[in-house]
């Protein structure tokens, strides 16, 4: 395993590009491959857990080009989709293999386009880490439909998907989550009828967007209050009918906001810096972390651009601040369940206590989030506290610094190295590579802006 170090000394200056959204980019090779006809996906995130999905709608009979983009990262991708019955109708009378590799979103969302078909069989498998992530959470809503799902010990992947035949339904989510949330919805696409979903708070709707651009009726609305999940935070209803084809789009995949959160976070905690993000993707779901680090008293400026395919999108710029300590609380953490680690590194170099609660999925990530985060807060001189559902921080004037390990998850080197230019004596990330599963130029980019502060 590759270890890395990043060592203090410079500020952060300049401005910078982050790659394209890997959310969106998931959803745009799937969609595209459902429509009837040719969709170029420009600005294409070009990562390990994207090109898992380009290879999974090929696996299916989808045909995919794929050309250099304009932005380092990003690809120019042409897809012919298979039209919404195309797996069924190509589906031999062997089961389908499908490599999913270490991409949770793929796992997720491809389930609800195959559990309609009128015939055929997939499995679908991936890396080690990826056998350890739930799928019953899929599993169930989709049997309710009426679909043959099987998976290993009743919850964990390989996930075989026959095709059934699938009747619409009103699925009230157990907890927030976006993928199954696009799970149930694409189901609908196929199913008798009218498909409902609601969620306990909302998470991001990039689903939604998308397949209005598709040209599919989906309503979202807040539903009164005897239909609030848990009778205490605002839910919020999708509602879809089935189509009987998608349109093609020509998508621009915005920047992905979870990867600028690194830099914008990193901005604030190392020294003297001051790092400008253009072309980030700032749809409201997504950026919960702006408001978070808003209570937490940071200098961070936001200028919304013109929304590109419904996506809204902007410039960021943040500069380093002294921070003070804040609670965050269930409602607030689907909006940035990805970025919550970085709050917890924030909240080291915050005055007072930060505290995380409501958010037992970060569990479910690519490793426990909870347990990962809290060890590297400690290995590097911190002092955090892992909650049930959530963790505590207890701010030390900054950190030390010293050895951690990434756990093969890609968030969580990043973190480690962004805590390695704002510690004292730097940190030596192990398993830096993992950072290619969302953001291959992640550490070009951060030691550019190390070398122009
Ligand atoms: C994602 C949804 C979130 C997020 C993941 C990507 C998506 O997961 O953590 O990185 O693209 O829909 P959950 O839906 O499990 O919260």
């Amino acid at each position: 395993m590759s270890a890395v170090r990043f060592d203090p000394g410079s500020p952060l200056a300049g401005t910078l590009r982050p790659p394209p959204d890997k959310s969106i980019s998931h959803r745009a090779a799937l969609l595209a491959a459902m429509a009837d006809g040719e969709s170029v996906l420009s600005g294409f995130l070009d990562s390990a857990d994207t090109r898992s999905t380009l290879d999974a709608v090929q696996a299916l009979g989808a045909e995919v080009a794929v050309g250099e983009g304009e932005a380092p990262g990003a690809l120019e991708v042409r897809v012919r989709g298979i039209g919404l019955p195309g797996p069924g109708e190509r589906a031999g009378s062997e089961p389908t293999a499908i490599d999913v590799g270490n991409a949770g979103t793929l796992l997720r969302l491809l389930p609800g386009w195959l559990a309609g078909q009128e015939a055929g069989e997939w499995r679908l498998d991936g890396d080690e880490s990826i056998r350890r992530r739930p799928v019953d959470r899929i599993a169930d809503p989709l049997r309710l439909m009426g679909a043959h799902v099987e998976c290993r010990d009743g919850r964990l992947p390989p996930l075989e998907v026959r095709g059934a035949s699938l009747s619409g339904i009103s699925y009230k989510l157990p907890v927030p989550s976006a993928q199954v949330k696009s799970c149930v919805l694409l189901a609908g696409l196929l199913a008798d009828g009218e498909t409902e979903v609601i969620e306990p708070a909302p998470s991001r709707d990039h689903t939604e967007r998308m397949l209005s651009a598709a040209g599919v009726g989906v309503r979202a609305d807040t539903p009164g209050p005897g239909l609030t999940v848990r009778g205490e935070l605002p839910a919020r209803r999708i509602t879809l009918r089935p189509v009987a084809a998608l349109q093609p789009t020509g998508f621009d995949v915005p920047g992905d906001f979870s990867s600028a959160a690194f830099f914008i976070v990193a901005a604030l905690v190392v020294p003297r810096s001051r790092v400008r993000i253009e072309g980030v993707g700032l749809n409201p779901t997504r950026v919960g972390l702006l408001g978070i680090l808003n209570r937490m008293g940071a200098a961070i400026e936001v200028e919304e651009g013109i929304p590109v395919g419904g996506e809204p999108r902007g410039t960021v710029d943040a500069r380093s601040s002294p921070l003070r300590g804040t609670r965050v609380a269930a409602g607030e953490t689907p909006l940035a369940i990805d970025e919550l680690p970085l709050v917890a590194l924030a909240g080291c170099f915050a005055e007072g206590e930060t505290v995380v609660t409501g958010a037992k999925e970060l569990r479910h990530k690519e490793s426990d989030r909870i347990a990962t985060v809290v060890d590297a807060v400690r290995a590097l001189g911190g002092d955090a506290e892992a909650l049930d559902d959530g963790f505590a921080v207890r701010g030390v004037g900054g950190l030390r610094g010293g050895r951690m390990s990434s756990h093969r998850d890609h968030r969580l080197a990043m973190l480690g190295a962004i805590a390695g230019l704002a510690s004292r004596d730097g940190v030596e990330v192990e398993g830096m590579d993992a950072a290619a599963v969302s953001y291959p130029g992640f550490e070009r980019d951060l030691r550019s802006l190390a070398a122009s502060g």
